[in-house]
């Protein structure tokens, strides 16, 4: 694979340089735009770091663990992917219905949205409205691993994985690279306190702790038990069975479309932190601290590499 790969029919954007396909530029006043509403509550993260997993405690916190109708509904339905249209662009179709409608037409509050936009990219109403945002990051080495997953699983990619951590470390990874600029843009937006911050590597070390953290910053408050019993529906073996959230239906639809056979439970792949070492080699973990020293060095943000 060359860098063509991505380069081709993408664009990059403003203000991090962010790569997006070419198609988003159709979309990008709209979601500008875009009406927010006080009540709405937007999960935002880079893909891969924990957002499925944010989307379905978020969820259950705001309907009082409705673990029937969490089973019921697939998590799409239940907290839509904002600007999914913009992203496929010109494959538009009825299988990825325009998606800011589909956000635009729920009618019960509060409405919960997911976006993988960077903070400056979201609709301009965002910091006027009493809207709430989580935002969910995970330390760029297990994020890489897994977004090489996500590609080859779930957008076709045939490159390798020296090639793909290659366009990551330079910040051309389709989409919504580069990796670190996304982090600090809500990073440097958490003195709001419309705007809550969490890891994924806080949620593997202490779930309950990040439970309690998000009910707070919501108002919707849970029990002791209500927090257990939700540890026990999020954890990553039972996320992994629950034909609600792992996405396996996807998967297999992306199967025929690429004639890929992967395995359809491998959006939840590992799960896990530090499992960049099963596939770093010395060379490329000295790359990735370069980088990260980059782009970092005039931030106090700190990624956690291993628990
Ligand atoms: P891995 O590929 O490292 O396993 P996103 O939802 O942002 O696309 O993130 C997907 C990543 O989150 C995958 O990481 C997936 O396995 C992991 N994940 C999803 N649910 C999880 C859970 N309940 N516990 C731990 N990791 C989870």
């Amino acid at each position: 694979a060359s860098q063509k790969e991505f380069t081709n029919g993408f664009i990059r954007l403003h203000p991090y340089n962010q790569v997006f396909p070419r198609e988003f530029l159709r979309f990008e006043k709209r979601l500008k735009n875009f009406e927010i509403r006080d009540q709405d509550i937007w999960v935002a993260s880079f893909p891969k770091c924990g957002t499925t997993w944010t989307q379905e405690m978020v969820w259950n916190i705001v309907h009082k663990l409705d673990f029937d109708t969490a089973k019921k509904v697939t998590l799409d339905d239940r907290v839509p992917y904002f600007e999914l249209s913009s992203i496929v662009g010109e494959a538009v179709t009825d299988e990825f219905e325009d998606s800011l409608k589909k956000v635009k037409e729920i009618t019960v509050d509060p409405r919960i949205i997911k976006t993988h936009l960077s903070f400056d990219m979201l609709p301009n109403q965002i910091m006027e409205k009493q809207a709430k945002v989580i935002y969910v990051t995970r330390n760029p080495r297990d994020t890489a691993v897994s977004y090489y997953n996500h590609w080859k699983v779930l957008e076709g990619y045939k490159g390798s994985f020296e090639d793909f951590m290659e366009l990551f470390l330079t910040d051309v990874c389709g989409y919504y690279t580069p990796f670190v600029g996304h982090v600090l843009s809500y990073w440097n937006q958490i003195h709001h306190s419309n705007i809550c911050f969490i890891t994924y590597e806080d949620m593997k070390k202490d779930l309950g702790g990040v439970i309690r953290k998000v009910s707070k910053f919501l108002e919707s408050p849970v029990s002791e038990e209500d927090v257990s019993a939700l540890e026990k529906h999020l954890s990553f073996d039972s996320m992994k069975k629950n034909k609600a959230v792992n996405k396996a239906d996807f998967v297999e639809r992306c199967n025929k479309a690429f004639g890929v056979d992967s395995d359809p439970q491998g959006f939840m792949r590992k799960g896990q932190t530090g499992n960049w070492r099963l596939h770093f080699t010395p060379e490329l973990e000295e790359k990735f601290i370069d980088w990260e020293q980059k782009w970092l060095k005039d931030s106090d943000f700190k990624f956690v590499y291993d628990l």
